[in-house]
């Protein structure tokens, strides 16, 4: 890795790295500074708050927990702050808002990805999707420019890609995201499965097939519920597979296009991993609303390739 006279290697900084290594073009950097900083709050925020439900219920009919809204809150502070974001789209909302017309990014968002695993104190994630231009909506994730996600465990990490390999930072006790490992990279043959919506074995074509031959093959189980650590654990361990397929209470899954599967495509792809909806890339689908849902193979690509075949079989 090229160092800067001003950053030693040892403690390489997220801005720093944006600039220096991903050459990331310096509105873009900002941007990601910018919901870099929000996730600081929303980290905080999941420390010192009470984990109670708000009362309320999002456009899917789910129960907000308190940490939902205050990170919605926080996020949409920060992107409208930025001057950067033209419009976004959450998980907390049926329309894209509207920012700043002018502005040359839009941005996809989930905010607490598994919050209903606040009580329990499992780990929880915000996803981030950018796209350059207006809106998301109609565009394919293969046209982001960036896509991270933020993962709230014991230690809080940011994992982010802007097209130059996927970076891991840690969060430190300054405040400072701090480069923990680059480049990580996904192996073809997975070693760890991590099967959701086991609801779908009797109703989705194959699925059962696929979750015996990953018994016989002695694969060892890693799923707690929340997408950003399920698939985080494969890009940190360098293997394994994800598979939310539909069935017949989501008949296409339950994970939404523009801010789950679209930017972990997006990192899967820079990581040598593949994802698929089944049928074909999800970096190929097209994003036709906030709230589209579409099933999501993810993972080594020998393994998503063997799951697809089954499951269209
Ligand atoms: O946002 C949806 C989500 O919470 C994901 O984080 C997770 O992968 C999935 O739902 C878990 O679904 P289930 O509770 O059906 O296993
Ligand atoms: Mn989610």
């Amino acid at each position: 890795m090229e160092s800067s006279p001003s950053t030693p290697a040892e403690r390489r900084s997220l801005n720093a790295h944006l600039y220096h290594v991903s050459k990331t073009p310096d509105d873009l950097r900002h941007l990601i500074l910018d919901i870099s900083r929000a996730a600081k709050y929303i980290s905080y925020a999941i420390q010192t708050t009470e984990a109670g439900l708000a009362g309320t219920t999002n456009q899917f009919g789910e129960d907000q927990v308190k940490l939902d809204v205050l990170s919605d809150r926080i996020i949409e502070d920060h992107l409208r702050e930025s001057r950067l974001v033209a419009s976004f789209a959450c998980e907390e909302r049926p329309e894209v808002v509207d920012l700043d017309p002018k502005a040359p990014y839009s941005v996809a968002f989930d905010p607490l990805d598994g919050s209903s695993l606040v009580d329990v104190n499992f780990a929880i994630g915000s996803i981030f999707g950018i796209y350059k231009g207006k809106s998301v909506l109609g565009r394919k994730p293969k046209e982001q420019v960036a896509a991270l996600y933020v993962l709230y465990g014991p230690r809080t990490i940011l994992v982010y890609s802007t097209g130059k390999g996927v970076h891991e930072f840690l969060l430190n006790d300054v405040g400072e995201f701090i480069l923990l490992r680059e480049y990580l990279g996904v192996a073809d043959d997975a070693k760890n499965f991590s099967p959701g919506n086991l609801r779908g074995v009797d109703e989705t074509k194959g699925y059962r097939d696929v979750v015996e031959t990953s018994l016989t093959a002695k694969l060892t189980l890693r799923y707690s519920g929340c997408l950003v650590a399920d698939v985080h654990h494969i890009f940190s361990k360098g293997q394994g597979l994800f598979t939310f397929p539909g069935s017949a209470k989501y008949p296409t899954g339950k994970l939404r296009l523009a801010f789950e599967c679209g930017p972990f495509a997006y990192l899967a792809e820079q990581a040598g991993a593949a994802a698929s909806d089944g049928n074909g890339h999800i970096l190929d689908l097209t994003i036709e609303s906030v709230d589209q849902r579409c099933p999501l193979i993810i993972g080594s690509r020998n393994d998503v390739k063997k799951v697809c075949g089954m499951l269209n079989a």
